[in-house]
């Protein structure tokens, strides 16, 4: 990263399939929702430690790299439930489960105790880390318990609410305000856009091609940040017949992507690439999910007006460049 410049590392730490950080306040996070049991059988997972976390954050900084941590909320949130399911609208012996999707059981926005855990544990893990900016997720929340819940049903009616997309809206606003006393702005995927969004949000643009998120959001005139699926996800295959999941982004495509050319360009913060893993087994794979594509994000955000060939003819130096640093 520091070679080419990219200077945030956005780390995506919870996921349905396990939960990463340490935590001192919920121990269970670690010693039930780090775990999961694979189809084998075999039990498969891990967590950093908070000084593991520090060490990381620390060797980034030296490098130029500001980390931003990632915690997953409403939905993806299937390693906090095996740990306490008590946090669910209906409450059952979850599993961390060992398979990819999206599940509808996610976190009770109508429980006190959910707002309780929430707050306490985000203001142990944003300790953590320096950056100003904590991204909270939203994305891929199905609101089939919530339209079930008495308790979400009832936090809809006291508040006036239109219904469980402002039910969202309402919850990231609350954590966003008590992270705002630990100087921390709050990041959300672009489904936060679908119910009534706070302007102090921070929005990252990743369906499609991006385009209708971040009209949406420069309406609103919320700040975003850019890494739509079509061009920004290295986990899709680069060709036909290359490794990937879900769809094709060539190095081309990758290489097209315009922040210019996107709703009021003032308010795009910056671009990433993200680089999911469900279908990724081990550290080769996944540098070949990441190069050249990298190489393409990397050009494309610091010199906008360098052209495609003259990119294909540099990426060979860039290529030897990189092996002298490995
Ligand atoms: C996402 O890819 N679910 C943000
Ligand atoms: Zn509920």
């Amino acid at each position: 990263m520091n070679a080419l410049k990219l200077n945030k590392f956005h780390w995506h730490l919870t996921d349905d399939q396990g939960w990463r950080i340490e935590s001192k306040l919920f121990p269970a996070l670690c010693e039930k929702g780090a775990y999961r049991v694979e189809p084998d059988g075999s039990r498969h997972g891990g967590f950093y430690t908070q000084d593991e976390i520090r060490e990381i954050v620390s060797y980034a900084d030296d490098l130029g790299i500001e980390v931003i941590p990632e915690v997953d909320l409403p939905g993806h949130a299937l390693a906090i439930l095996a740990a306490y399911p008590h946090l669910a609208c209906f409450p059952q012996d979850f599993c961390v489960p060992n398979s990819w999707g999206i599940f509808d059981d996610i976190l009770c926005a109508g429980k006190d105790e959910v707002l309780d855990f929430l707050s306490q544990l985000l203001s142990e893990i944003a300790e953590l880390f320096p950056s100003e900016y904590i991204h909270l997720g939203g994305d891929e929340a199905p609101k089939a318990r919530w339209k079930a819940c008495p308790n979400c049903q009832s936090r809809i009616r006291d508040l006036k609410l239109k219904n469980e997309e402002e039910l969202q809206s309402w919850l990231f606003l609350k954590l966003a305000q008590g992270l705002a006393q630990q100087g921390k702005s709050v990041i959300g995927w672009d489904e936060i856009l679908d119910g009534r969004i706070d302007k102090s949000l921070i929005v990252m643009v990743w369906r499609g091609d991006g385009k209708d998120a971040a009209s949406k959001a420069a309406e609103n005139s919320n700040s975003y940040i850019l890494c739509p699926n079509q061009l920004c996800y290295f986990d899709w295959k680069a060709s036909e017949d290359s490794p990937g999941a879900h769809g094709i982004s060539t190095l081309a495509n990758v290489y097209s992507l315009d922040p210019s050319s996107y709703s009021r360009p003032d308010l795009c913060l910056g671009a990433q690439a993200n680089l999911w893993t469900e279908h990724i087994h081990n550290e080769a794979e996944l540098e070949a999910m990441l190069l050249p594509r990298a190489f393409a994000l990397a050009e494309r955000l610091w010199n906008p007006n360098a052209d495609y060939q003259g990119f294909l003819t540099r990426l060979n130096d860039l290529e030897g460049y990189l092996d002298t640093l490995s």
